[in-house]
């Protein structure tokens, strides 16, 4: 089939690329002329696993190709994927504004039947809000049909997810799209979800705020742990053996960041505020979330502080990692930026390590007060404590006692639980984790 795909972000590329490896003939539009031009020299904009290789395999195989003529890409297409990005607004809102140029510059290149899918994340009501701008800005009467298909891809494993979804949920009430659509997914071979769109556009903001919701629960729960002496981890697994429970994305650490929970919690609660019908569970979860760091961050005051006005003055800290998550450099919400700036602001002085997010990671958290280093042993050299912000496979991997050694005092705060206690303290460590007693040298 021929396809175009409109935005060139983390869901457009990862669209545009495992499409043209189906076999489709694909033409990638973005407005960013330094990205295209990047992305036409062979360059992948990104840091994803196995996007490069695909992007590259499917360009030698004359099946991708990359523009800024969203008019080019439009004509020589029968299926138009909307994959431009949906930013928050200050009140919560999404702001469509780049939807609504997208759909301006589609209606104006109609040469003939097309479908036009939404695959942005956007609130409900927005496949209408695109017809009526097509309907408005088309030259003549071409039929087209608008479908939302929502996408559920996370970054680090783009490609397995787009490959190897859960479900597929195409919302429409053309039988002809549904079917088409279809067909363009019958190679990889997973369940299909046909729905009408108002509640395929919903399916996708009640997957992200349900996951959040496990997420900020665990989090309470392990708030509990910590203070009743018990241990979040043998809780989930109990918990998680309940079938209808699941043990999946009950991991307490920092909370969740990146570029879809904070926002989409936020946009579903605005959504049903103009509805009329407030979305209150999610207050208490984008609350609990928030409270995340300022409550670790506390926790490293009072074990290492030395009292008011700047308790961390004269303290230096190793921070290992910087991403929202592993596998990604992406750097949206993540919850290194507000811990590196509460400890400076207590007063300690950071050495900061991660495997690829460092480049995107310095202008967020800026220069004062803070080095970037090569490794983690090299910036754990001479620190007070070491604090695990994101659960970076290298980390779980290294080597604790020569860790130790660089330290000048040996002693982990693990955002993501990523050690056992006993193994950090064996290591002889002082160790204080999510939800777990703390263990380690001084206890002991
Ligand atoms: C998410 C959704 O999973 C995906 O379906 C949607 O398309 C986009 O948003 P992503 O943001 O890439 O994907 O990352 P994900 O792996 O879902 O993690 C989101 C956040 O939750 C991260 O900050 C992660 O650290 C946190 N998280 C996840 C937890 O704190 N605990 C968990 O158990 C799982």
């Amino acid at each position: 089939m021929n396809i175009s795909v409109i935005g060139s972000g983390y869901v457009g590329l990862v669209t545009g690329a495992v499409f043209s490896d189906m076999g489709n003939d694909v033409i990638c539009v973005d407005i960013d002329e330094s990205r295209v031009r990047m992305l036409q020299g062979g360059e992948c904009p990104i840091y994803e696993p196995r996007l490069p290789e695909m992007i590259a395999h499917n360009r030698r195989e004359g099946r991708l190709e990359f523009t800024t003529s969203t008019a080019f890409a439009v004509r020589r297409s029968e299926i138009v994927f909307i994959c431009v990005g949906t930013p928050p607004k200050e009140d919560g809102r999404t702001d469509l504004s780049y939807v609504e140029a997208a759909a301006q510059d589609i209606a104006g290149a109609l040469n003939g039947p097309k479908i036009i899918v939404t695959k942005s994340t956007v609130p409900v009501g927005t496949g209408d809000f695109v017809r009526k701008i097509i309907e408005a800005h088309r030259h003549d009467g071409t039929p087209f049909e608008v479908v939302s298909n929502p996408e559920f891809l996370r970054e680090g494993q783009a490609i397995r997810d787009t490959l190897q979804p859960d479900r597929i949920v195409i919302g429409t009430s053309s039988e002809a799209a549904a079917a088409r659509l279809s067909e363009l997914y019958r190679p990889i071979e997973r369940p299909i979800l046909i729905t009408d769109m108002h509640s395929a556009e919903i399916i996708k903001y009640a997957s992200n705020a349900f996951l959040a919701t496990k997420i900020s629960f665990i989090n309470s729960v392990a708030n509990l742990c910590e203070r009743a002496g018990a241990d979040v981890k043998a809780v989930t697994k109990g918990i998680g053996a309940d079938a209808r429970i699941g043990p999946a994305f009950l991991e307490a650490g920092l909370g969740y960041g990146g570029s879809c929970f904070p926002k989409d919690v936020d946009s579903l609660m605005y959504t049903s505020r103009e509805f009329g019908t407030p979305f209150e569970i999610l207050k208490s979860v984008a609350a609990e979330n928030d409270s995340r760091v300022p409550r670790f961050a506390q926790r490293i005051v009072e074990r290492l502080g030395t009292g008011a006005p700047a308790p961390l003055a004269g303290r230096r800290i190793a921070i290992l990692g910087l991403a929202f998550k592993p596998d990604t450099d992406d750097m949206r919400e993540a919850k290194s930026v507000e811990i590196c700036s509460r400890l400076r602001q207590a007063g300690a002085s950071l050495r900061t390590y991660d495997p690829v997010a460092t480049e995107k990671a310095r202008p967020l958290i800026g220069e004062e007060n803070v080095e970037y280093c090569r490794n983690a042993y090299e910036a754990a050299q001479g620190a007070d404590a070491a604090v695990i912000v994101t659960e970076w496979r290298e980390f779980i991997q290294l080597n604790l006692a020569r860790l130790r050694d660089a330290m000048s005092q040996p002693i982990i705060f693990d955002g993501r639980n990523i050690y056992t206690p006993a193994q950090v303290a064996a290591a002889g460590i002082e160790y204080h984790s999510i939800g777990r007693p703390s263990v380690g040298p001084r206890e002991t």
